[in-house]
């Protein structure tokens, strides 16, 4: 939009700009930042407007994305420019991600590259590499407590294996997904340190106190993210003398973007990655990002302003790169970090589906789908030019942050089902799954668990049983959850060796840096050795992998798996299916209807209750996954316990 104030503003910016700027080449630039500039102006003034130094800061603002832009590869450029013409690159269902830890999944950043014959072999073709920068040894919170994010960690590479690794991502059409962190710093970063020292420079960068008046008021609203290990969101340090703001862990300090100038060194780091070759950056607990006293201090709106202003300068400067939007909060705020009011995406393009991801878990333990159904009809619809990332499990615990009135609609009583969720989950109700229980918060029985897919579907349980019934179940488990996210729209994004069927890994319980935080049961180190069984017929590796396989390249052949919101969600009397149906809008004769059996027994599928939907119930079906046409009788297909079909008329 043409406005002639921040119009008038750009000019005398420009005027201002350092002499090494203004002499650079900078058509593609200052094109995007005259596009852009309305909105950015608008956004930093209504952040920072009312400061004396707004104007000062705002050429730092436009020279850090200027920098960032001379700084880019040609070879980033001509992606950028390609992926601004298909501007829907991403919405293909080409795409399959996968999150993994270099020293887990390799030795280190260089022995990746090693492993790009499993991605392939899989049909991965987006990894996401989880954060590998510098972080004190034992307070890292998993790389997560980053002290330097310029510089990679020691014991995983250099900033010259990355960009090998890149390279040779690029190569393979391969897309790097990178963590930016962007809520907090490690107590050992440099601005944390020189705040400790006492520079109050730094020290703005956080948010530090001297008593507990103001910490005490922002305490009755803020709910506790790791209550069993670090109660309260404050930490006293005594070498500053200061009370300071620790959401997650007490070695994770808190930003305080009331602060431009944190503002304008983390836009410096988005651009810095995104010039290392990064397709994505996952933005990290993106609904912490802003604290108001008297809130739960996230999904605050400024927390959207702040993604909208990164979204708006990265665009300036790396208009191919996307963000991911790590906020795993209630499903009524999730769609909120694709930008609200927006018809295409104006903050993160794509968000972690964790609604979907705990709905499904809730359909393994009660074996229905009441509440699966009830929370996918209540899912906020998502922007044209935005995705989900569909997921089963990651590397973080499972939370199951669905809306209580769907608990009720569906005749649940929500903190009941909720302990039974846990309980079921812990093994404590049949012993099938071998989860671990999470920060149980003794005030109001919260909890919430970890464990690996694998596990958690009751494979662990299932080989020590040594039954075969139940490990067959088992693996119906793991392939039926990876049907829906495979299918549902969005992008899958798989879990390290959950292909692979890996189970629990206890020996997190001997390392005292990770004893007290159980995530880790699901963090372990793949044995490559014990993966090549994925070439031995009828190991329980082969078994899933080969699924798992011929999911992936099959989803990639079926357009209306693409995600343009295609997809309708069908109502069935058998409380054990989920059922929906996914077709081309271009070509709307196209379509699959997805059917899933959530219950460990056979059940029915009666067509005719789809004919409404435009369901054939005379029509002759093929399972685009197996190939195979399931039998039909008299109007009804049956699916076996945990089985799934992707139904194609022909
Ligand atoms: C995100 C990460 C999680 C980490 C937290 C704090 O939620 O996924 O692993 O503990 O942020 O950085």
């Amino acid at each position: 939009m043409y406005e002639q104030i921040s119009h008038s503003l750009l000019n005398s910016i420009l005027d201002e700009l350092r002499p090494e700027i203004k002499r650079q080449n900078l058509r593609h630039f200052y094109t995007r930042l005259g596009a852009n500039f309305y909105a950015i102006h608008s956004l930093f003034s209504t952040l920072y407007g009312d400061r004396d130094d707004f104007q000062a800061q705002m050429v730092r603002l436009v020279e850090t994305m200027a920098e960032g832009y001379i700084y880019r590869s040609e070879e980033s450029e001509r992606l950028d420019m390609s992926r601004e013409q298909d501007h829907n690159w991403f919405l293909s269902q080409k795409w399959v991600g996968m999150a993994l830890y270099t020293n887990g999944f390799a030795e280190n950043l260089a022995d990746l590259a090693n492993k790009i014959g499993y991605f392939q072999e899989l049909g991965v073709n987006m990894v996401h590499i989880m954060p590998i920068l510098k972080c004190p040894i034992g307070k890292s919170d998993g790389g997560y407590a980053i002290s330097n994010f310029r510089e990679i960690d020691g014991r995983v590479g250099d900033l010259n294996d990355f960009q090998k690794i890149s390279e040779q991502f690029r190569k393979n059409d391969i897309l790097l997904v990178l963590d930016i962190v962007l809520n907090h710093t490690s107590d050992e970063h440099e601005w944390a340190l020189k705040a400790k020292a006492g520079d109050p420079h730094y020290q703005n960068y956080y948010l530090t106190f001297e008593d507990r008046s103001v910490p005490d008021v922002f305490e009755q609203g803020m709910p506790e993210v790791f209550p069993e290990t670090d109660p309260g969101n404050f930490t006293w340090n005594e070498e500053m003398g200061r009370w300071v703001m620790t959401v997650f862990h007490d070695y994770q300090w808190d930003l305080d973007y009331r602060n431009p100038d944190v503002f304008i060194e983390i836009l410096a780091i988005v651009l810095f990655w995104a010039n290392q070759g990064v397709d994505v950056l996952r933005l990290d607990a993106v609904a912490f990002l802003w604290k108001k006293m008297g809130s739960t201090c996230q999904n605050e709106r400024k927390a959207h302003l702040i993604l909208q202003l990164l979204k708006d300068c990265c665009q300036v400067t790396a208009p191919g790169v996307l963000f991911i939007a790590e906020a795993i909060v209630a499903p009524g705020e999730l769609a909120k970090y694709f930008g609200e009011d927006a018809i295409v995406a104006k903050e993160c393009e794509i968000a972690y589906n964790a609604t979907l991801m705990a709905l499904l878990w809730d359909g393994i333990a009660t074996k229905n789908t009441k509440l699966l159904r009830e929370g996918i009809k209540s899912l906020p619809s998502k922007l044209d030019r935005a995705t989900w990332l569909t997921y089963v499990r990651c590397h973080d615990d499972i939370g199951f942050g669905f809306d209580d009135r769907d608990i009720s609609a569906v005749g649940y009583e929500p903190h009941s089902h909720r302990m039974f969720l846990i309980d079921y989950f812990s093994g404590k109700y049949d012993d099938t799954s071998r989860g671990l229980v999470f920060m149980r918060n003794e005030f109001t029985g919260d909890a919430r668990i970890c464990g690996s897919l694998a596990s958690l579907a009751g494979l662990e349980s299932a080989l020590e049983s040594g039954d075969q019934a139940r490990i067959d179940r088992a693996i119906s488990k793991i392939l039926l959850l990876n049907s829906v996210i495979m299918s549902f729209g969005g992008i899958p994004l798989l879990y390290n060796g959950d292909a692979l069927g890996l189970l629990n890994d206890y020996s997190y319980s001997g390392d005292p840096s990770k004893a007290n935080d159980s995530r880790w049961v699901h963090r372990s180190k793949i044995d490559w050795e014990k993966a090549a069984l994925r070439h031995q017929r009828g190991s329980v590796e082969c078994r899933i992998f080969t699924a798992m396989k011929r999911m992936i390249s099959i989803r990639k052949e079926i357009s209306a798996f693409a995600d343009f919101n295609n997809r309708e969600l069908l109502h069935s009397d058998n409380e054990h299916l989920l059922c929906y149906l996914r077709f081309n809008p271009l070509r709307t004769s196209d379509k699959v209807f997805v059917v899933a059996n959530f219950d460990d027994h056979p059940q029915r599928l009666e067509l005719e209750s789809y004919s409404r939907y435009g369901i054939n119930p005379r029509g002759n079906y093929v399972d685009l996954f197996s190939g195979v046409r399931p039998s039909q009788y008299e109007g009804c297909i049956a699916l076996q316990g945990g089985q799934f079909y992707w139904l194609s008329e022909n």
